[in-house]
């Protein structure tokens, strides 16, 4: 009856109403780029057209990308400038053919041509269309590095990784040596390793320079943006338009605020399914459960449609071979819906969307300076970012945006989204400038993050011994370990004690389990069968330990897939796991830490957690509700947790999520003496099991 359901709520654009008023995007917009401006490279540039010819063989439809015409004036620009700010409408072509063109163009020479992106997702998708566009296997002349996973080969040339990847590499050598190319992806999203990298590659190919070292050119891409804030910090470096194609999109502002945006996302995906013409459907959510229980909902709705509608996921961690079906043009009897998080806004282009519902909202990393943790939070979207949105409705033909919230809503949005360096925890990016010795106090940032922000991050590694002392901020030893490991500060800390807790093996995989997404499928067809089944796994001292139990049952199984399905977990996550597990025990031996167990003493593994989660403790309060003991905040046990209907006196806890109340997520129990005898000096401060 879920059909029925759908139909029935109240429609935000209800046709029989009147219609809200029809925005043109294009006039309205006021970041649209107009071409014969100074700066404004056309698409319609006639010598370009000449050169066409010597890509027969490349793919019609690379050949009709704007840049594609374009392409000799912007090699000349790349050739003549050592940092070029490239800025082009979604979907014009910048990361799939920009990186080819120079490769064609031989500019690399012996060096690699480096192309960050903020999201895994991402990287792994552009560089295999790239590969498939270059008719060549992923990881040779094209290849991906995400952490966890790297697919190249020592003849890769284009080479696409994660921001945070590149950061990384950079620890080993500042002045990124085996790159003559390294071009900052989608710039405007402001990620935090990309941030950092700004500062970095700056500082490389001064460097470079001044030693007479081979030449880093760099290359900034983004979405549009303002850009006056970037060619200045990058010594007014040259800004290059790209004009792309963007047909006029109208605006539906939903009639009045929208109490359940879920419900409005329903309804309007069905309206537009049976009354509007053809053309596929691109709706922006939050995160994978929100989006999973709506591609059910919609699933289950659509089979009682007599036209064809495709519902598909579209998030970070769903399994590769899944997205190329995200891709895949729909067939002229048929409609697809792609339901996605922000990665849809610029970062992959699908074609054929003609419809776009923006829900307003988006999930996005938040940093509480009290409690010196990020949290997940789902939060309105920028104004900004609700343009990205519309345009994706007006890539190939005149469009059409569904807005579930107002005008007077989207007036009082903020216009720009906060950079997350400005918003996000600074811990792990402090710990790795460090060990490149560069104070993240005098770093060269482009916004530079509040005194409150790198205190509480100074904090969090003192208190974790990484670094000396508050003042003088150098990496102790066990700071500089920390530094090897590809993990959040707390999570090395937690593996470099293991060593003394004799339970290196348990925490490796703990540790790898905590990395990969979730081992548990949750199937909302066969919910209970699956809960059920969950429940041998579980243990009484937590989600941790119940982690390790499903390790263990996974690598006892003899055909692990079959038996993965029977026992509703994610093969595909628990490999995965597998696999960093691998690559973190080899970071251990190389760090003088030796493979240990403690076998069923997992007592040892809970106090080896303490000593790197003892900031993250929540204690019960009189009223059976918890408080975080750092900072005071009250939360509650997640609703996934197996403790979830016990009251432990302490817990200790991974995460914190933010959704309609703050929750706390991947607990286990632990006592006062533990965390007394782990964390005496920081307990006894915080005043734990002293009653007011
Ligand atoms: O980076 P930018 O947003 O400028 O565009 P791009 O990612 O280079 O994408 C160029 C074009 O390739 C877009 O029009 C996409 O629709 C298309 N594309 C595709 O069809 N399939 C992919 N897997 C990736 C890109
Ligand atoms: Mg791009």
């Amino acid at each position: 009856m879920a059909n029925m359901k759908i139909m029935n709520s109240p429609n935000p654009f209800n046709k029989n109403k009147k219609r809200p008023a029809v925005v043109h995007f294009g006039d309205n917009s006021p970041k649209k780029l107009k071409a014969n401006t100074p700066g404004v490279i056309s698409a319609d540039g006639n010598q370009d057209r000449a050169n066409v010819g010597r890509f027969a063989l490349i793919s019609h439809e690379r050949r009709k990308l704007p840049i594609f015409a374009v392409q000799s004036r912007l090699l000349e620009e790349i050739k003549k400038n050592s940092i070029l700010i490239i800025i082009g409408e979604t979907g014009c072509g910048k990361t799939t053919q920009i990186p080819q063109f120079i490769h064609e163009a031989k500019l690399e020479k012996n060096g690699i041509i480096a192309i960050t992106q903020p999201r895994r997702v991402a990287a792994v998708s552009l560089s295999k269309r790239v590969a498939k566009e270059m008719n060549v296997q992923i990881g040779e002349t094209v290849g991906y590095t995400i952490r966890f996973e790297d697919v190249t080969s020592p003849s890769t040339k284009l080479k696409y990784m994660t921001d945070g990847m590149l950061f990384r590499e950079a620890m080993l050598d500042e002045l990124l040596m085996k790159y003559s190319f390294i071009i900052l992806d989608e710039a405007h999203e402001r990620s935090i390793n990309t941030d950092v990298l700004f500062g970095i590659v700056k500082k490389a190919q001064k460097l470079r320079f001044e030693t007479s070292k081979p030449p880093l050119k760099v290359i900034i891409m983004s979405a549009t943006m303002d850009v006056d804030h970037f060619s200045e910090y990058f010594n007014n470096a040259k800004v290059l338009y790209l004009e792309g194609r963007q047909y006029p999109v109208n605006i539906l502002n939903a009639k009045q605020p929208q109490s359940d945006y879920l419900q409005s996302c329903l309804s309007t995906i069905f309206q537009i399914h049976l009354e509007e013409p053809p053309g596929d459907i691109l709706v922006f959510l939050t995160g994978q459960d929100e989006i999973e229980s709506v591609v059910h909902t919609v699933k289950l709705a659509s089979k009682e449609c007599k036209k064809v509608l495709r519902v598909f996921p579209l998030y970070s961690a769903m399994p590769m071979h899944l997205m190329e079906n995200v891709f895949r043009l729909s067939p002229p009897n048929e409609r697809k819906v792609i339901l996605s998080t922000n990665v849809a806004e610029t970062s992959l282009t699908i074609p054929g969307i003609k419809y776009v519902v923006d829900s307003g909202h988006v999930k996005a990393r938040v940093f509480q300076p009290s409690t010196g943790l990020d949290l997940l939070k789902v939060q309105k979207v920028s104004q900004e970012q609700s343009w990205q949105r519309t345009g994706r409705a007006g890539r190939e033909s005149a469009g059409t945006c569904y807005r579930l919230f107002t005008k007077e809503q989207f007036n009082s949005l903020p216009k720009s989204t906060t950079p997350e360096i400005l918003r996000c925890n600074l811990a792990s990016v402090m710990l790795q400038l460090l060990h490149l010795g560069i104070d993240a106090y005098s770093f060269d940032f482009m916004d530079k993050p509040s005194q409150e922000t790198l205190e509480s991050a100074v904090m969090q590694l003192k208190l974790l011994g990484a670094i000396d002392s508050k003042e003088t901020r150098s990496l102790t030893p066990l700071g500089k370990k920390m530094a090897q490991f590809p993990l959040d500060p707390r999570l090395s800390k937690i593996l470099i004690s293991s060593k003394t807790y004799n339970c290196v093996e348990e925490i490796l995989s703990i540790v790898s389990l905590l990395s990969a997404e979730s081992v548990f499928i949750n199937s909302l067809n066969n919910r209970e069968e699956a809960n059920e089944c969950h429940k041998k796994f579980f243990s009484s001292e937590g989600d941790h330990i119940t982690l390790l139990n499903v390790y263990h049952a996974f690598k006892s199984f003899k055909t692990p897939k079959k038996s993965c399905a029977e026992n509703y977990l994610n093969h595909r996550n628990l490999t995965f796991a597998s696999e960093i597990r691998k690559q973190l025990s080899q970071i251990c031996q190389q760090n003088d830490i030796p493979l240990s167990s403690c076998g069923q003493n997992t007592d040892m593994v809970r106090k080896c957690l303490v000593s790197g989660y003892f900031m993250n403790v929540a204690e019960l309060q009189r009223d059976k509700k918890y408080i975080l003991v750092d900072s005071k905040q009250r939360v509650r046990i997640h609703p996934s947790s197996v403790l979830h209907k016990t009251l432990p006196h302490y817990i200790l806890f991974s995460e914190v999520v933010h959704t309609s109340q703050c929750y706390i997520r991947q607990l286990s129990i632990v006592d006062l003496d533990m965390l007394n005898e782990i964390a005496p000096d920081y307990f006894r401060q915080h005043r734990l099991g002293v009653k007011e």
